[in-house]
């Protein structure tokens, strides 16, 4: 039994870091995890230029110490006034590695998403041009579809269409939690991957009414029948370079959760690898992990592999129940849980 684990430093391929005292609060732990993440731009506003990006880039290496040799990764949240000029000169600047698609209303902060992605042919063009990278929030947000049937239909009503009309676009499914998402990923062109998320990994949609009604559980999409869960681990453990770690780590604060209208997302930073590791090692698939963690998502995103390492050593740890103090506080992921896995740091 392999009871440490060595893998090249791994990154997060999606993940939200919010802005102000709770970007303070939950940076430390993606950086300790991750060289570099694609950070999601649904702020309030959204990020939708390349100043914003900079700003809000520059915010964030604040907010974490001078040596965490962590790299954010930006992302330009596409409005319908989304201008093709702004995005090629923000990637030819360095600032936005990707763009982010969401359908409007689909999720937290997506107000200002795409009502209708055909108004969005001319920037599609642009970033298939210049090699710019797609990141989709795949769920139609059509209220007669049911909630758990909306990653199924994107696929089939859009995504479909959009890999036909731009072949040579790279597109990230995001957070894929059915056997449809990966399984048409699998198949697709070699232009299209997918992130999959710790949550949808060990989570069914059971885990939402777990002997009453279960907050810290919702996230969106929102977790799938058994059968999707182990389709979406089949998936991650195959090998595949099509599929990459995203942890979509989406803090709220507790009081946002436990609510009449709870927030969507679920905090997993601070042990998403220990729970990525406890997926593959039960799948007895550990040796895959690496790929998945920190290779198939740089070579797709046509970035270099990180030089550093991380060590994951089996261990009973405890997550807290809490992270943070008072209103700001947030539940993680596996609260009051014990995980197999401890993430050691540094590296030895
Ligand atoms: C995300 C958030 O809170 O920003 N929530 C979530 O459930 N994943 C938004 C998103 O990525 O859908
Ligand atoms: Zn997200």
């Amino acid at each position: 039994m392999t009871d440490r684990l060595t893998l090249r430093r791994p990154d997060d391929w999606h993940v939200h870091l919010r802005d102000g005292a709770m970007l303070e609060l939950v940076a430390g732990h993606t950086a300790r995890q991750f060289a570099r993440a694609i950070i999601m731009p649904n702020l309030t506003p959204p990020v939708t230029t390349v100043q914003a990006a900079a700003d809000y880039r520059a915010r964030i290496l604040a907010a974490l110490p001078a040596d965490a040799g962590f790299t954010p990764l930006m992302t330009c949240y596409l409005t319908d006034d989304a201008d093709a000029g702004e995005i090629a000169r923000g990637h030819g600047e360095g600032v936005f590695t990707a763009c982010k698609l969401y359908p409007a209303h689909a999720t937290t902060n997506s107000a200002h998403g795409v009502t209708d992605i055909r108004g969005l042919w001319p920037v599609l063009e642009r970033m298939q041009e210049i090699g710019m990278v797609l990141c989709i929030h795949g769920e139609v947000t059509d209220r007669s579809v049911d909630i758990f049937d909306r990653e199924a239909v994107f696929i089939e009503r859009t995504l479909e269409g959009l890999v036909r009309d731009f072949p040579a676009l790279k597109i990230v499914l995001e957070h894929i939690t059915t056997a449809q998402a990966a399984q048409y990923v699998a198949e697709a062109p070699a232009t299209v991957a997918a992130t999959i998320t710790p949550q949808h990994l060990l989570l069914n949609r059971n885990a939402l009414f777990d002997g009453g009604l279960r907050p810290h559980a919702y996230c969106l999409p929102v977790v799938k029948r058994e059968r999707h869960r182990l389709a979406v681990r089949a998936a991650a453990v195959s090998g595949s370079p099509k599929f990459f770690l995203g942890t979509d780590s989406a803090p709220h604060a507790i009081g946002r959760k436990e609510q009449d209208c709870g927030c969507a997302g679920i905090f997993n930073a601070p042990f998403a690898l220990e729970s990525y590791a406890r997926v593959f090692d039960e799948e007895g698939a550990l040796d895959r992990l690496e790929g998945f963690a920190s290779e198939h998502g740089a070579h797709f995103y046509g970035l270099p592999l990180n030089e550093g390492k991380v060590t994951l050593e089996r261990a009973e740890v405890t997550v807290p129940a809490l992270v943070g103090e008072g209103e700001l506080s947030v539940v993680p992921f596996h609260a009051g849980e014990t995980i197999g896995w401890r993430l050691l740091s540094p590296s030895p």
